[in-house]
C-alpha cells in the first residue's frame, strides 16, 4: 500500500485567474486529474489531496474519484501541507508525494522512485537543469552523498551554481515522517516550514538520501502561469497525437490537432490539419474528417465523411454521411444512415431519416424528418414563434423546394411536394403538392423607370 498525498492548497497568483490553477486545463483536463488519474495507476494507491485555496471548487471536481480531500487552512509551507495528511496515513507504509500543478509524472518514474525507498533510505526526484533559477538545490558531499536541499532563497552564492534541483516529488516511510514532520521549524528566508528541511534530518539519522531523476524532463514542470501552461500542452497534444498514429489514426499533421478530452476511434480514421476535438468523440471505422473541424461530444458512424469547416456538438451521425463543409450540427442532432448535410445548413434538435438530403443554406430545428426526404436550398424550419419552440414533422420521400419556411408546428405527408418560395403553415396530406407562392403576371411591354436630369 502506499499513500500518495498530492498537495494542491496554493494559490496560483501568476495564472491571474479566477479558477484555482489546479482546475486549468491540459488537453481539457483539470491538472489534478492529471496527477490523480497517473496516481490511481499505482496498485494499492491511498490518495490523499490538500486543499487550501477554493477547496470547494477543487473538491467538486474531485468528488468521482476515490481520493480523500485533506484540508490546510493556513499556506504555511510544504512541510505543514505534508503534515496535514499525518492522521491519515497507514502506520507502516510509503508516502509518494506528488503536487496537483505538476502535471505530467508518470507512472514508470514514480515507480522507479517507490523502488528506492526502504528502512534505511528515502528517494528523492532530481533533475539536472541548465538554467536551475527559482529551484531548491541539491547539496552532495565529497561522496557524492546528498546531506541537504536549500532553497534559492536561502542558497550561497556557491550553492545556486548547483545545477542539480528538487523536483519536490519524493517518496519517504511514514514512520519517517511522523518523526521528522514536527521538528520542522520556519526560521528561513521565507518563514515557511519547508518539506525539504526532511532530506537534512534523515541524513542526520544516518539514512541514505537515494535520487534518480525523469525520463523525460516535461514530467517534473508545473503549471504558474500560461506560458507554462501552453508549453506543457503542446507536450500533452505530441503525446495523444503519437498515441493515435500508432494506433492506426492518419493525422495529416501531428502538430496541427488539439484532443481536449477522449476520442475514440475504429481503423482508418483520417483526421487533416487544425481539428479541435472536445469532450467525448467517438469516430467509427473509416471516418474522414476535413481540415479545420470542431467536434465536441459526438458519436461519428462509420464510413462518415466530415468535410471542411464543420462543426459538430452533442450529435449522432450514422453510417455513411456526408456532411459540410461549413456545416453546423448543433445539440440534439441525429442523422441515420447515408445523411447528406451539405454547406451552410444548421441542424438542432433534429432526426432526420435514411439517406435523407439538405444540401444547401437551410436551418432544420426542432425537426423529425423520414427517409430520403430532399429538402431544398434555404429551406427554414420556423420553429421559434418568439415565445416558444415547435416541432416539424416531414414524411418519407417528401419534397421541399427551395426557399420555402416550414412554420411549425406543421407536418409535411408521406410523398408530398412542396413548391419552391412557399411558406408553409397547415399541415400539408401525403402525395399532395402545396404552394403558397403569389401567381406569377406578366406586364408587357415594359418601361424601366429612367434617371430624371437635373
Ligand atoms: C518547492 C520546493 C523546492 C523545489 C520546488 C519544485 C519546498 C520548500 N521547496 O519550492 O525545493 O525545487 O518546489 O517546484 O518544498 N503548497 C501547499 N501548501 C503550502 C505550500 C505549498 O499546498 O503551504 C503546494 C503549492 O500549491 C504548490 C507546491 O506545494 O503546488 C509547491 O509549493 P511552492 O511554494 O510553489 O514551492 P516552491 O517554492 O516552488
Ligand atoms: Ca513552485
Amino acid at each position: 500500500m502506499i499513500d500518495v498525498i498530492i498537495l494542491a492548497a496554493g494559490k496560483g497568483t501568476r495564472m491571474k485567474s479566477q479558477l484555482p490553477k489546479v482546475l486549468q486545463q491540459l488537453a481539457g483536463v483539470p491538472l489534478i486529474e492529471h496527477v490523480v488519474g497517473t496516481a490511481l495507476q499505482l496498485e494499492n494507491a491511498n490518495i490523499h489531496v490538500v486543499l487550501g485555496h477554493q477547496a470547494t471548487q477543487v473538491e467538486e471536481v474531485l468528488a468521482p474519484y476515490p481520493v480523500d480531500c485533506l484540508y490546510q487552512e493556513v499556506q504555511l509551507g510544504t512541510g505543514d501541507a505534508v503534515m496535514t495528511a499525518l492522521g491519515s496515513l497507514q502506520k507502516y507504509g510509503i508516502s509518494l508525494i506528488l503536487y496537483g500543478d505538476v502535471p505530467l509524472i508518470t507512472l514508470p518514474t514514480l515507480r522507479q522512485l517507490i523502488n528506492l525507498v526502504d528502512e534505511n533510505s528515502m528517494a528523492l526526484l532530481t533533475a539536472e537543469l541548465e538554467d536551475a533559477n527559482g529551484y531548491g538545490r541539491i547539496v552532495r558531499d565529497k561522496n557524492e552523498s546528498i546531506v541537504a536541499i536549500v532553497e534559492q532563497k536561502d542558497a550561497t552564492d556557491s550553492q545556486l551554481a548547483i545545477h542539480e534541483i528538487n523536483t519536490g516529488i519524493m517518496a519517504v516511510r511514514n514512520e519517517d515522517l511522523e518523526r521528522w514532520l514536527p521538528q520542522l521549524h520556519n526560521n528561513n528566508a521565507q518563514g515557511e516550514y519547508y518539506l525539504t528541511d526532511i532530506i537534512a534530518m534523515a541524513v542526520a539519522e544516518g539514512k541514505q538520501v537515494n535520487a534518480c531523476e525523469p525520463q523525460a524532463l516535461f514530467e517534473i514542470l508545473g503549471v504558474n502561469d500560461r506560458l507554462q501552461q501552453a508549453q506543457l500542452e503542446r507536450v500533452c497534444q505530441e503525446q495523444i497525437a503519437q498515441q493515435m498514429m500508432l494506433e492506426g489514426v492518419r493525422l495529416a499533421d501531428p502538430t496541427r490537432i488539439d484532443i481536449r478530452g477522449r476520442v475514440d476511434f475504429g481503423n482508418d480514421v483520417s483526421i487533416d490539419v487544425n481539428c479541435v476535438f472536445e469532450g467525448h468523440v467517438q469516430l467509427g471505422d473509416g471516418v474522414i474528417i476535413e481540415s479545420h473541424c470542431v467536434i465536441r461530444n459526438a458519436v461519428i458512424g462509420d464510413g462518415c465523411h466530415i468535410k471542411a469547416f464543420t462543426h459538430i456538438e452533442q450529435s449522432d451521425l450514422g453510417e455513411d454521411c456526408e456532411v459540410g463543409p461549413y456545416a453546423r450540427l448543433r445539440p440534439g442532432t441525429y442523422l441515420a444512415t447515408g445523411v447528406r448535410i451539405g454547406n451552410f445548413v444548421e441542424t438542432k434538435n433534429a432526426a432526420i431519416g435514411y439517406h435523407s438530403k439538405v444540401n444547401h443554406l437551410s436551418y432544420i430545428g426542432d425537426a423529425e424528418l423520414g427517409e430520403e426526404v430532399n429538402v431544398g436550398a434555404g429551406t427554414i424550419t420556423c420553429n421559434y414563434d418568439g415565445a416558444n419552440k415547435h416541432k416539424t414533422v416531414i414524411g418519407d420521400s417528401a419534397f421541399i423546394g427551395s426557399n420555402t419556411a416550414l412554420v411549425a408546428p406543421v407536418e409535411i405527408g408521406k410523398g408530398a411536394t412542396v413548391g419552391a418560395g412557399s411558406t408553409i403553415t397547415k399541415s400539408v396530406p401525403e402525395e399532395s403538392l402545396a404552394v403558397t407562392r403569389a401567381k406569377q403576371i406578366h406586364r408587357e411591354p415594359w418601361q424601366r423607370p429612367k434617371k430624371e436630369k437635373k
